[in-house]
């Protein structure tokens, strides 16, 4: 059985960035034979909180928060590309999260950061940790981190240069962890409804 993945990212620069690191994840996830949907905040554009999903009676949410609340939780895990605004998280990715609480319970997540520096994005993985954490996710210990991003990965998604061939050695340990939780969680969820 495949593992169905949500890859999520959240920049709505139009120069932006990170969209090679998420294009490079979606990619290799579906080398590995994963059930990959992407979901770019700015294309899905649910507009700044007002009303959580679970504040709508059933059936009265608009389109494409139903949507995506449905793929939530249809989904067995979940991948955030996540970059570094101000030692910060972007605004764009925190207000699509922020829409939904149980629909990510019970699913263990992956945070892959990049940054236009060394630090790669770091600070806003350690930030993302505990917001998905709250929000019931089982964060893995592996992290993947990218940077700078224009010298590690190129237009195309692909590596380059040795901050690519860094990026290349990482990745597999990090899918396998993924794996193996995904795994775990669904087995679990099988044998035992959480039980809230
Ligand atoms: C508003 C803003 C704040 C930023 N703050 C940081 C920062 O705190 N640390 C960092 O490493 N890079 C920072 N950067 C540089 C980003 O890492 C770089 O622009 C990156 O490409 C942003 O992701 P995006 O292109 O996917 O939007 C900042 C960029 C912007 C636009």
């Amino acid at each position: 059985m495949s593992d169905k993945v949500l890859v999520f990212y959240g920049s709505y620069r139009s120069d932006r960035m990170g969209i090679r690191l998420a294009d490079f994840i979606v990619t290799r996830m579906k080398q590995r034979g994963a059930d990959v949907e992407f979901i770019d905040a700015k294309a899905v554009n649910l507009p700044m909180l007002d009303r959580m999903y679970k504040e709508y009676k059933p059936g009265t949410a608009p389109e494409a928060l139903e949507a995506l609340a449905q793929k939530i939780k249809a989904a067995d895990a979940f991948l955030f590309v996540v970059g570094e605004y101000n030692w910060g998280v972007q605004p764009g990715l925190k207000n699509l999260t922020d829409h939904f609480l149980e629909e990510w319970f019970w699913r263990p997540a992956a945070i892959a950061s990049y940054s236009a520096g060394r630090f790669s994005g770091v600070r806003s993985a350690m930030a993302w940790h505990g917001t998905l954490s709250e929000m019931g996710m089982i964060i893995i210990s592996s992290t993947l981190a990218a940077g700078p991003i224009a010298q590690t990965l190129d237009e195309k998604g692909e590596p380059t240069g040795e901050g690519g061939k860094a990026l290349e050695r990482s990745f597999p340990r990090f899918a396998d962890d993924l794996a193996w939780w995904t795994e775990a969680a669904r087995t679990q969820r099988a044998k035992r409804a959480p039980p809230y």
